[in-house]
């Protein structure tokens, strides 16, 4: 690693035993960082609760502009970050870049909306009474953030948590603690205290997730990753009734419609799809095209996608990088290999790729399958790849009954120009998130998040403040005498 990235590590290196975080371009391994016991995290859970009452008597105008100064810190650092993340998590490194900048738009907007936690004054039901609703922090929050975004998807959670007055405990995913660390030192630097925002790295995410979900200081808990590991966690934490905001996992619908504009949905399949080789929840995993423009669509994107460059995202210019891990590779093998077995046409790529030199094994070609059913387990299952099944259908009617049947409601996407369809369509999807005639739907300014098995809260946007206030309500009696 540089020296700029060691420098903004400074502390954090173990050598010895410790968490071995792997760079996925290469298979090697890049730096260790500290195994934190069971014990360590609940003190840091003591820490927090004791850091609670001084955070959030703050006022919100002090949070506030120690959350900006935050903020210009990570821009002031945003090549440091998107290297660490380019290494630790193989994203192209213009990708990269732009996620540093995605991450901190959300320390912006927070700071902004600290200060307009307003609460209300309810006309009363009683002459010599007033009804006063407050909103108030709702104490510490536990994180538990992925892989594919390590930075953006902390400060999501972080920069609301804190700016509504709740000291907050990130674990962050295994495989990319380096950058989740390099946000903490800039956080002490912006002048938050460690009780009040801490990173604690472990190779034992289980017994760790558990202290995180069942510590009775802990009042909420937020987790973004699988469907599955969120019900585990929303299991541990009814025990101790914690509030829970969860992102899960998706199974996004990507419609074209035959009065479609080609073009501009040839520019929302590639950016939906290929972002982060394919590695985001709300990434297109499902493409519907009408019969009417379905060739052209196949044929178009087909060739884009096999001009995709694929490589180490540290070189610039590269499109898609590698997989995260053994696994992630072997799982898009299997849904790809049984989709072909049972009869989709694999037009680009459908096999893992094999670059040679210094880099590993976890590259898969990107794919465009034609002929996709709706029986195949990739129209089931979450891809998390850079592989897009072509689905052909015929009606309206049809094309939303396939893309609701699914446990998942995140994102879907569809392209159509009938203003008639585009309210139709938009209001029958059963998903949280809709983008009609675009493929890119993030942004802190909106809310995200799911319906159905993908997820319960909002992050962004003025909602995704509520998520970390209590409502107390305050009958003020005896008011006339
Ligand atoms: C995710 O994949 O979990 C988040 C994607 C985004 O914020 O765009």
């Amino acid at each position: 690693m540089s020296a700029d990235l060691t420098n903004l590590l400074d502390g954090y290196l173990v050598s010895g035993e410790g968490l071995v975080v792997d760079n996925p371009a290469t298979s090697k391994p890049l730096a260790t960082v500290r195994d934190y016991s069971t014990g360590e995290v609940t003190e840091c859970v003591e820490a927090a609760a004791a850091a609670f009452p001084a955070w959030s008597q703050k006022t919100a105008k002090e949070r506030s502009v120690i959350l900006r100064h935050w903020f210009e810190l990570m821009l002031a650092h945003q090549e440091e970050l998107a290297q660490l993340i380019t290494a630790e998590c193989g994203k192209p490194i213009a990708e990269s870049r732009g996620e540093v900048a995605y991450g901190a738009s959300f320390l912006e907007w927070f700071a902004e909306e600290a200060k307009r936690a307003y609460g209300d004054v309810v006309p009363t039901h009683k002459a010599n009474a007033r009804i006063i609703v407050l909103k108030q922090p709702i104490g510490v929050v536990s994180a538990i953030t992925p892989w594919n975004f390590p930075v953006a998807m902390i400060t999501r959670k972080a920069a609301p948590a804190l700016a509504a007055g709740c000291p907050m405990i990130v674990k962050p995913a295994e495989a990319t603690p380096l950058s989740a660390l390099a946000l903490e030192k800039l956080a002490r630097e912006a002048g938050i205290p460690e009780g009040v925002f801490k990173i604690v790295t472990t190779r034992n995410p289980a017994e760790i997730g558990k202290v995180l979900t069942t510590h009775p200081d802990i009042k909420k808990i937020s987790f973004t990753g699988s469907t599955a590991v969120g019900k585990i966690l929303m299991r541990q934490a009814a025990d101790t009734v914690k509030k829970a905001s969860m992102e899960l996992g998706g199974n996004a619908p990507f419609i074209v419609f035959d009065d479609a504009d080609l073009d501009a949905a040839l520019d929302g399949a590639m950016a939906s799809k290929y972002r982060n080789a394919g590695q985001t929840c709300v990434c297109a995993n499902r493409f519907y095209v009408q019969s009417g423009i379905h060739d052209a669509f196949v044929e178009q994107f087909s060739a884009r996608v096999a001009a995709l460059s694929v490589g180490d995202g540290a070189v610039e210019g590269i499109q898609v990088g590698p997989l995260i891990n053994a696994a992630a590779i072997d799982k898009v093998e299997q849904l790809v290999d049984g989709a072909t077995t049972a009869g989709a046409e694999a037009i680009v790529g459908g096999n893992r790729s094999d670059l040679g030199g210094d880099l590993g094994d976890n590259f898969y070609q990107p794919t465009v399958l034609a002929g996709a059913q709706a029986d195949m387990a990739i129209a089931h299952a979450e891809i998390f790849g850079p592989v897009a099944p072509v689905f052909k259908f015929e009606t309206e009617e049809d094309v939303i009954k396939l893309a609701n049947d699914t446990p998942y409601g995140l994102a879907a996407y569809f392209y159509a120009r009938d203003l008639g369809r585009v309210w139709r369509v938009s209001e029958a999807l059963e998903y949280g998130m809709v983008g009609v005639n675009e493929g890119i739907l993030s942004t802190e300014v909106a809310p995200f998040g799911g319906v159905k098995e993908s997820g319960i809260g909002r992050e962004g946007s003025r909602y995704g403040l509520e998520e970390y206030l209590e409502i107390k309500y305050c009958l003020m009696g005896g008011l006339s005498t």
